[in-house]
């Protein structure tokens, strides 16, 4: 799935074939494990930054190696492109285009006028940024998906039920189709769309959100008083394995997702793409793909747990942000599809 979602996020945001379908070491796909695979010092000198913030100016946490990659990248597109943007529509487009500006205006979330109405600031958009607006696009574009659904078709192999009513749903729309997999199809397949919501309340690729207090706040139900500064961290994992929202929690039931189900809960108690401002950028693009990858693996076969199965699954203790699996065992066999 990790070399689906690259290839996926390679196209779409930098318009490039990134080789990863049948390469399991093309060069993004060894970039995307050393992204996700933080060494012990970027471990314990991320833990000292989050108790000494001041150590941030003196201590370089980014692998150089991953910074020089992307930069390479960069400017290989851009050699390619000329130096500006060819009307694909995509992320190194915007970027060329931001870089020609030379600046990017905005307005600030967290510091206002005296009037009360938001300080505009700007950002200088030189090389280093680039480099790290790509960082940021093809990390939080591959990884989360890939861990998403990987553990959505864990969870169909345990769930066979369910993994053949999703998969007949499947197979209904793509006859309507012409068994061509484009982007109404998708949007049509809701029992997939069920399990896939129903798999990131049980496992979200990010376990907690962060967030950092930027105007006094009292939480009047618990009286706890916030100052600027503080940092919360919102238990999203918590929050959706709590059963005051989400009766029996652990078990696999995307009829939670059903329409009316949805309605009857509380907004905030399902969070796999944060909310507020800060929110995923990519949620749309990130169900898309998710979407994409697992109709098509399911349209044409089907997943059991193999002799290594386990049902529970382990999180690498070494994940960061992103809540990577340990190895995930399934059995693969291919569907016999009616032809008419
Ligand atoms: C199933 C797929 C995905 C999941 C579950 C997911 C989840 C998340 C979550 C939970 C956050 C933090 C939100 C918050 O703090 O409130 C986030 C942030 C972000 N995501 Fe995603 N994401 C997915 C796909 C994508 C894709 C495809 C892209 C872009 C190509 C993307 C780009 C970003 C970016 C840039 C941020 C940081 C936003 C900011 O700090 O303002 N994500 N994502």
């Amino acid at each position: 799935m990790a070399r689906f979602t690259t290839e996926f996020i390679g196209a779409c945001g930098f318009g490039i074939e990134m080789d990863t379908i049948n390469n399991e070491h093309s060069q993004f796909r060894d970039l995307g494990k050393l992204i996700f695979t933080p060494s012990r010092r970027f471990v314990i000198f991320n833990c000292l930054m989050e108790v000494f913030p001041f150590l941030k100016n003196h201590i370089a946490l980014m692998n150089p190696e991953i910074e020089l990659a992307i930069r390479k990248l960069f400017e290989q597109i851009q050699k390619q492109r000329n130096y500006a943007p060819i009307g694909r529509n995509d992320f190194v487009d915007l970027l060329l285009e931001l870089e020609k500006k030379g600046k990017m205006c905005g307005e600030s979330i967290e510091n206002v006028n005296k009037d009360g109405q938001p300080l505009k600031v700007e950002m200088d958009m030189d090389m280093k940024m680039m480099v790290a607006q790509l960082f940021v696009f093809f990390a939080a574009g591959f990884e989360t998906s890939s861990s998403a659904t990987s553990y959505t078709l864990h969870q169909l192999a345990y769930n066979p039920d369910i993994q053949t009513r999703v998969q007949e749903d499947i197979d209904r729309v793509m006859s309507k189709y012409d068994n061509k997999l484009c982007y109404e199809a998708i949007a049509e397949m809701t029992l997939l769309d069920m399990a896939f919501k129903e798999s990131m309340r049980k496992f979200p690729s990010l376990g907690v959100l962060n967030r950092v207090c930027a105007k006094k706040y009292v939480i009047p139900e618990l009286d706890i008083k916030l100052d600027p500064g503080v940092k919360i961290l919102i238990p999203v994992q918590a929050i959706q394995h709590d059963e005051q929202y989400f009766d029996n929690p652990f078990e696999y039931r995307p009829e939670r997702f059903e329409e009316d189900a949805v309605k009857d809960r509380h907004k905030f108690v399902y969070l796999p793409f944060g909310e507020g401002p800060r929110s995923c950028i990519g949620a749309r693009l990130g169900q898309m793909q998710s979407m994409a990858g697992l109709a098509a693996l399911l349209h044409r076969f089907t997943f059991e747990p193999s002799a290594l199965s386990t049902p529970q699954l382990t999180v690498n203790p070494f994940a960061n942000n992103v809540q990577g699996l340990q190895k995930i065992y399934l059995k693969i066999t291919e569907r016999k599809l009616k032809t008419t």
